[in-house]
């Protein structure tokens, strides 16, 4: 009995072994690559978000990245786009992930999707929608109940989507791996135990899923079997995942940085970029990703909190615009193609190492079957070196890589870039005009009969729960007609602390001044002297969120909004406390209440046209009609006359603009491609606004009449604002 169950047990095994290696779509790993249909793959991948860009778009980025060699996409899942309530869901648009996801099968590219469902990504709440904060007992990301129940139903919903779809590579669709959470590891490592055992919970929870293909974790050591952990940086050379049964896999590798409101443009050589991951290759690497291979634009309110621009560009290969950017773009396809033509041997050999020279290495892939291919590396970051392999001498210039496919002829060195570089320009369209019309919003106050009334300073979120960035505190200030300032004339003055992120103050209805925080440090501090009068003075306050925080252990903690102190001082008393006092609150704008931005609607608002069209003044709505201009070159605003707002095109949110805020802090010198890179190296912009150009998607457009709205609330110029062509 014994022995037939053991004999049973064997034919199994075997059955399976040889039904796992005849089916023709499957996806596994082992220690040198991923596995998709029984052949081990060196896998090029490039980070595209579908709503950071129109599905107009979709089809031009896939295929170009495509034609730059890249044979998967990869994408976070954003779930604050996909259930903006509870149970609600949205798959439309920017946001119709599985259309997305086809087009790249179209395009015959792999998809890599990272489910998360956090995010990170630079976007609002890392990911998560404002709501999930607010259902009771809720904390992110640890061991907690509410949490893990709605994440596992999320991802359930995603994975079963995507299965229903056909859209997982046993089923025939292009996705070859998922990935759960997301650089949780070092909030794990800060949080301690309640981290550990969600880390068990969401790995076993996914692997439940049964997906039939790996799941990956990135920036996680403890990553449970058969979950791959992954790298996220500049550089991944020096990374090994957690045990030798799992391949060397670089899930981010950053392309450029992010630009911040206030901060300059970050940008990386290509010369850097390819030296990073030929470095890569030859150290053990079999999948490598750009993050990202196109930025694209956070339009409307997506970009996370602590100043995210609307621009993402990423200094990526694909422009924000869509365009190549060279020679970024067309330096990494000759990268990909010499790569590809060291397959053979890369996937059936480790390398044998040796050195050439001071700084310089010879890393040669040699396989059973007579595949060779080498890599010559310079690591010295000022010389070149002149080095000799198999009888041969080859010139290395300074943080480089030479790829010899053959291990006989180097067809491409990481510093000497053949594709051609580009000056992309933004020029004028001058057949498009703005007829501006103007709206007046008003600062509210206190005895407005739709406000909320409370003691004391609340936290923004918790009003707004994110359905405005604007929250207006209101209160009263009362001054007895014996105060000394009154005949002095020496105004009190005014104090407000802000949580984040920016603040404009009026008293009396009369704008009063403006904070905002910085950066790193989204605290904002507004101190004036005011003008009071005898009696009943009313102070009003615009609060606005740039974004919703998106990383750091509990960010959903972070504050928001006017929590004080606010402090008056100058008076008679002294110093009065105003933190304590009744204040009232107003959720949104009256342009936002009455639809000014939504097409079609808020026609019965009286817009003042011709001379009337108001200037420079704070809280004013503007909209013009204009038609699209002919040909298909991507189209921006020049917003540099103005100052903080959002825009608005047919109903559509072309996201924040806020050209007042400048680039500084920083030092945009000369840039030397050679040596160790990170985001403050390479920066250009310093003293000039962090963005002034704004993608309007072309696919937003109608051939005449359409309506271009925008909301300023500093006050700016709209005269100056105008229509730009992006071209090659
Ligand atoms: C490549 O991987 C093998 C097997 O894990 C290891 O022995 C070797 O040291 C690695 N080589 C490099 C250059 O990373
Ligand atoms: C949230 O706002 C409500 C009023 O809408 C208030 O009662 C509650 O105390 C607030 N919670 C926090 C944490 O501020």
């Amino acid at each position: 009995m014994v022995k037939i169950k053991i004999i049973f047990a064997v034919l199994v095994m075997n059955l399976s072994w040889v039904l796992f290696c005849s089916v023709d779509a499957s996806v596994s790993y082992d220690n040198k690559a991923i596995i998709i249909n029984g052949r081990r793959r060196i896998l090029i991948s490039g980070s595209i978000h579908y709503p950071r860009s129109t599905p107009e778009m979709w089809p031009d980025l896939i295929q170009k990245a495509k034609d730059g060699g890249l044979d998967v996409i990869q994408t976070y899942v954003f779930w604050n786009g996909h259930e903006p309530s509870p149970g609600k869901y949205n798959f439309e648009g920017r946001f119709d992930l599985v259309r997305f996801v086809k087009i790249a099968q179209q395009a015959g590219l792999y998809v890599n999707l990272r489910i998360g469902p956090y995010v990170c990504a630079e976007w609002n709440f890392g990911g998560f929608p404002a709501w999930l904060k607010y259902v009771p007992g809720m904390a992110f990301r640890t061991d907690n109940e509410p949490f893990k129940v709605a994440m596992q139903g999320f991802t359930e919903k995603i994975v079963s989507m995507m299965k229903s779809e056909k859209l997982f590579e046993p089923q025939g669709g292009p996705i070859i791996m998922s990935q759960i959470e997301n650089e949780y590891g070092p909030v794990e490592w800060e949080i301690g135990a309640p981290g550990k055992s969600y880390t068990k919970w969401f790995a076993s929870m996914a692997l439940g899923l049964d997906t039939g293909v790996p799941w990956i974790m990135c920036k996680q050591e403890d990553a449970p079997d058969p979950i791959i952990d992954t790298c996220n940086g500049f550089y991944c050379e020096g990374f090994t995942p957690n045990k030798p049964t799992k391949p060397k896999m670089w899930t981010e590798i950053w392309t450029g940085w992010y630009t911040k409101f206030g901060g300059p443009v970050p940008y990386r050589p290509a010369e850097d970029l390819a030296f990073s991951v030929a470095r890569f290759v030859q150290n053990n690497g079999s999948f490598f990703n750009y993050y990202m291979y196109h930025g694209g634009t956070n339009f409307g309110r997506d970009s996370a909190g602590l100043f995210i621009a609307t621009s993402y560009d990423y200094d990526a290969p694909l422009d924000e615009y869509g365009l190549k950017r060279e020679p970024k773009w067309g330096h990494l396809r000759d990268l990909h193609k010499a790569i590809k033509l060291c397959e053979p041997a890369l996937v059936s050999a480790y390398p044998t190492v040796w050195s050439l020279g001071k700084n310089s290495e010879a890393h040669e892939f040699r396989s059973k079957a007579g595949d060779c291919a080498a890599f010559l590396a310079n690591y010295d970051t000022s010389s070149s070196a002149k080095v000799t392999y198999f009888n041969k001498q080859y010139d290395l210039p300074p943080w480089s890589i030479s790829i010899l496919p053959d291990c006989k002829t180097a067809i491409f060195n990481t510093a000497k870039v053949s594709s051609l570089g580009s000056h992309m320009k933004m020029l004028p369209v001058s057949t498009v005009d703005f007829p501006w019309q103007s709206y007046n919003e008003e600062a509210p106050n206190s005895d407005d009969s739709d406000t909320l009334e409370m003691m004391g300073l609340y936290e923004q979120l918790n009003i707004t729960r994110d359905s405005s960035d604007y929250l207006w505190y209101l209160t009263d200030v009362n001054i007895a007609s014996d105060e000394g300032f009154l005949k002095n004339g020496d105004d009190p003055v005014l104090n407000i602390v802000s949580s984040g992120h920016s603040m404009q103050v009026f008293v009396n209805g009369q704008p009063s001044g403006i904070a905002y925080g910085r950066l790193e440090n989204p605290k904002a501090t507004f101190s004036g002297n005011v003008k009071l009068k005898a009696g009943i003075n009313k102070i009003s306050v615009l609060s606005a969120a740039v974004g919703l925080p998106n990383v750091g252990v509990h960010y959903e903690k972070m504050e928001t909004g006017i929590l004080g102190p606010v402090t008056l001082k100058g008076l008679n008393e002294g110093t009065r406390d105003l933190a304590k006092q009744t204040w009232s609150y107003k959720v949104g704008l009256k342009g936002e209440t009455l639809s000014l931005h939504t097409l079609g609607i808020g026609s019965s608002v009286r817009w003042l046209a011709g001379s009337l069209v108001v200037q420079k003044r704070p809280l004013s709505w503007y909209k013009a009609t204009f038609n699209a201009p002919e040909g298909n070159d991507p189209l921006a605003l020049d917003m540099s006359s103005m100052g903080k707002g959002q825009m608005w095109v047919n109903g559509e949110s072309i996201g924040r603009h806020w050209p007042a805020n400048i680039a500084s802090g920083a030092s945009c010198g000369a840039c030397n491609y050679a040596g160790t890179y990170n985001e403050k190296k390479c920066l250009s912009n310093c003293g000039e606004p962090s963005q002034k150009w704004y993608h309007l998607p072309r696919s937003w457009l109608k051939p005449t009449g359409n309506q271009l709205v925008i909301f300023e609330e500093w006050g700016g110029d709209p005269s100056g604002i105008s229509l730009v062509r992006r071209t090659p």
